[in-house]
């Protein structure tokens, strides 16, 4: 393929942003009143309202082109089919076949995943049911009450942030923990609230070779162990999620007690497969079987969608238009959902993971930039921590608003309110207010003039600051399912036109390989491998705290 920015679509994208550098779009909503429809689009429930945003018809004419140029329907198409996409690692990228189980066959590298799939699926199925009905019992005999789920990154982010999502549908007697840092702190709060002869512990690590989750198995073992005296009890309170069937023996675990996944499913793609036990768990087997199929129907969306009106790609397109042609370096996620919560940090290593590269597919340098910084925090929070530097900082920082229609636990008129908050503060971002507004207020508050002069800049909003809005009827499985898979092919899209390797993370490797020498001087006290005089200072610090 030709470099990225030589194609006609980037070159014209240059000229048009050129063209844009002063486009307001209070104007373009006061020259278009259709503009909220013209620039608006509904998929099931999920309205995306991308209206606010410093975009015109032309500039999606050649977003679209880009795409096209670019190769996404090429790209898109092999995913689906399977094809070895993520092209570092020789793998497919399927999570899609983990939510259509319905799909009659898929062959990888000569085997058919759609039966794997299905009878992984049921598997965990007959777990979730045996352990809901009782007929899954602890060593002592007694119901399982506490699910800890022992993982770290997409092995943890993903059900983390769906079961607390999905707090609603959480199945009565069962209360599902999550444990992922090595820091010791992090088990020790869990241990000391739960019961070991009613816990069930799920060892979740795609390669079972992770540090912090086995360390923190490891820890988990004992424990139980040294408060139920007896071997046979792992059996019955330790089950693995995994693709690595001789690491899980290896770890004491029983294979049979094993819920297998394959390699084409990547780690932060992984919530989908048998990962998800602990959603399941958590929400019910056919809650769950409802994430999937939401999750299903944007796959649905995105395969087959004119890119014109497919969501997935418009969100994309108008990401990639910021962060390259405005050099906008981050994006904020603001879920005006409290139960959305960890949405942020599940993202973060959603595009972060994926889309943190600088080398194409075809192994040469970038020489555009990639990968937007991601960060948020549910509002109304974040309104009363740092939105003072979306609506007045000197950066553009385009922001994604999530908020249903309806809330699951409604108080009074609270969620009339936080929905009020939601759109008031997209609208204070697009209208802002100007220094004469500003003064004639603080006049008409009676300040003097003099005064008013002084202060009004201070009171300025430059406005003019783009969000999309995703509203939602309710926050129920299916939705939840939707609007991850929505962010899932967004990532795809961007990596797809930045042609990068969306599905690797080669990245995450140094500090790993770099960390069991400084464990050994922590350990030994002395240093045998070569350190900058900064890391030898601090590992002195702490074996020799007195030189
Ligand atoms: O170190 C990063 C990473 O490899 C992620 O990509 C992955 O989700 C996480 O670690 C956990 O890996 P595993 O599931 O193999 O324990």
């Amino acid at each position: 393929m030709a470099s990225l920015t030589q194609l006609p679509a980037w070159q014209a994208l240059i000229q048009h942003k050129k063209q844009m550098r002063r486009f307001d779009m209070r104007t373009a909503f006061a020259e278009d009143a259709q503009r909220f429809a013209h620039f608006s689009l509904k998929v099931g429930d999920v309205l995306l309202d991308y209206s606010k945003n410093r975009i015109s018809p032309e500039t999606l004419r050649l977003l679209v082109s880009l795409a096209r140029e670019s190769g996404v329907e090429a790209l898109r198409a092999a995913m689906f089919a399977g094809e070895a996409i993520n092209v570092t690692e020789h793998r497919a990228a399927l999570h899609t076949a983990l939510r259509n189980p319905a799909r009659p066959s898929l062959e990888v590298d000569g085997v058919n995943v759609m039966a794997q799939i299905r009878a992984v699926l049921d598997q965990m199925q007959r777990f979730t049911e045996a352990v809901h009905t009782g007929t899954w019992r602890g060593h002592t005999g007694q119901r399982i009450t506490d699910i800890v789920n022992i993982g770290i990154g997409g092995s943890d982010l993903g059900p983390a942030m769906v079961c607390m999502a999905l707090g609603p549908y959480a199945q009565p007697g069962v209360r599902v923990h999550f444990v992922s840092n090595i820091d010791p702190s992090h088990l020790a709060t869990t241990l000391a609230q739960i019961n070991p002869a009613t816990s069930l512990f799920i060892i979740a690590s795609k390669t079972f070779t992770t540090l912090e989750t086995l360390a923190n198995a490891r820890s988990a073992r004992q424990w139980l162990l040294a408060q139920l005296h007896d071997e046979a009890a792992v059996a019955r309170h330790f089950v693995a999620l995994s693709t690595n069937v001789q690491g899980v023996k290896a770890f004491g675990i029983d294979p049979a007690n094993m819920f297998e996944f394959w390699d084409w499913v990547g780690g932060r793609y992984s919530l989908w497969s048998a990962i998800g036990l602990s959603i399941a768990l958590a929400i019910g087997w056919k809650n769950f079987e409802s994430l999937l199929a939401g999750a299903q129907a944007m796959d649905s969306h995105f395969a087959e969608a004119p890119l014109e009106q497919n969501m997935p790609v418009l969100t994309g397109l108008i990401g990639l238009w910021y962060h390259n042609f405005w050099r906008a370096e981050t994006y904020a996620i603001l879920p005006y959902d409290q139960r959305l919560v960890l949405l942020p940090a599940f993202l973060q290593q959603l595009d972060m993971e994926s889309n943190g590269k600088g080398v194409t597919r075809d192994n040469r340098p970038v020489n555009y930039s990639t990968g937007p910084i991601v960060w948020g925090a549910a509002g109304t929070n974040g309104q009363h921590a740092f939105f003072e530097l979306l609506h007045q900082g000197t950066r553009l920082i385009p922001a994604d608003f999530l908020i249903a229609a309806e809330n699951s636990t409604p108080l009074g008129d609270q969620h009339e309110w936080l929905i009020a908050n939601c759109f008031a503060q997209t609208e204070a971002l697009l209208v802002g207010k100007t220094k004469a507004v500003a003064r004639a207020e603080l006049i008409a508050q009676g300040m003097s003039r003099t005064q008013a002069n002084a202060l009004a800049p201070h009171k300025v909003f430059s406005g003019n600051r783009p969000s999309n809005t995703l509203l939602y009827r309710r926050l129920d499985p299916h939705t939840l399912g939707m609007l991850i898979a929505l962010y899932e092919h967004k990532v795809f899209v961007q990596g797809a036109i930045w042609n990068i390797n969306s599905f690797d993370q080669w990245g995450v490797e140094l500090g790993k390989q770099l960390a069991p020498p400084i464990r050994e001087a922590l350990e030994s006290g002395t240093i045998t491998s070569p350190h900058d005089s900064s890391t030898t200072g601090l590992i002195q610090a702490i074996t020799r705290p007195n030189i």
